[in-house]
């Protein structure tokens, strides 16, 4: 059975200090939890300072982009080898990278692939606009996306997907979980398409959106979704471990 996942994506949120304060109150308060996987993804500047504080503990640390050139003249911009022994994930085609940095599934893809080549596990964000959807046009969208970015690669073992609608990304207004729980289908099933059953079956596709822990059960709980990326609620120690406690618990319920 796939193992849940909640993560945060904490996008250009908090100081150093900010970060540290922040991941001491998850620490403190998430206790013994071992049935879900807790990512975070600070901000690149915290990475190596949060890394030290979740030392010993069960949380997983994750960035929240990278570039795909191995190192050289890009000003700003930071390397998969930079990132290789801080973080186990890295988040690409965010919709937020997409929209305002130009990220186009051409480059999702050579992301996917700098990070593969240094063992960083991909959490490839997916998900089509407000006017797509009313169109009717989410199953087309999110084919091409991951199309895209997943063109000529191999199946990328642990990779993990996250359905973004971005219409519910910090909006508060959310899909609802048989919505989510549809697309989700169709992303497993577009998986299948592309590479094979048992890649369908291993891959772990999240829904993000407006996601706290008043509406989070309703996802986790859909038999498609594997858990969320969160962003806003990430930020607030006690929503972020209140999502994972409804996650833990779900799980405890089915396989109990
Ligand atoms: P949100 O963001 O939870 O604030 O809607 C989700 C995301 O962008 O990953």
């Amino acid at each position: 059975m796939r193992v849940p996942m909640i993560a945060g994506n904490w996008k250009m949120n908090t100081t150093l200090n900010e970060a540290m304060e922040l991941v001491n109150e998850i620490r403190q308060g998430l206790g013994q939890i071992d049935n879900v996987d807790k990512v975070i993804c600070p901000p690149f500047i915290s990475l190596a300072a949060v890394k030290e504080l979740i030392r010993g503990s069960s949380i997983k640390l994750g960035a929240q982009n990278i570039y795909f050139e191995e190192k050289g003249a890009y000003t700003g911009e930071i390397s998969p080898l930079m990132l290789a022994h801080l973080c186990e994930f890295v988040i690409i085609g965010h919709s937020e990278r997409r929209l305002y940095f130009n990220e186009t599934g051409g480059i999702t893809n050579k992301k996917i692939q700098a990070a593969l080549k240094v063992n960083l596990k991909p959490i490839l964000c997916v998900g089509e606009k407000l006017e797509e959807n009313e169109a009717g046009r989410t199953e087309e969208i999110v084919t091409r996306q991951l199309g895209a970015s997943l063109a000529g690669l191999d199946y990328p073992t642990g990779l993990i997907i996250a359905y973004e609608p971005i219409w519910a990304i910090g909006t508060g207004k959310a899909a609802t979980g048989t919505q989510a729980n549809e697309t989700i289908g169709l992303i497993r099933h577009n998986i299948v398409e592309l590479y094979n059953e048992r890649a369908g079956q291993d891959v772990r596709i999240l829904y993000g959106g407006s996601v706290n822990a008043d509406n989070a059960t309703e996802f986790i709980n859909q038999p498609e979704i594997d858990g969320a990326l969160i962003g806003g609620a990430s930020l607030k120690a006690n929503q972020f471990l209140g999502i994972i406690k409804q996650a833990a618990e779900i799980k405890n319920n089915l396989s109990g």
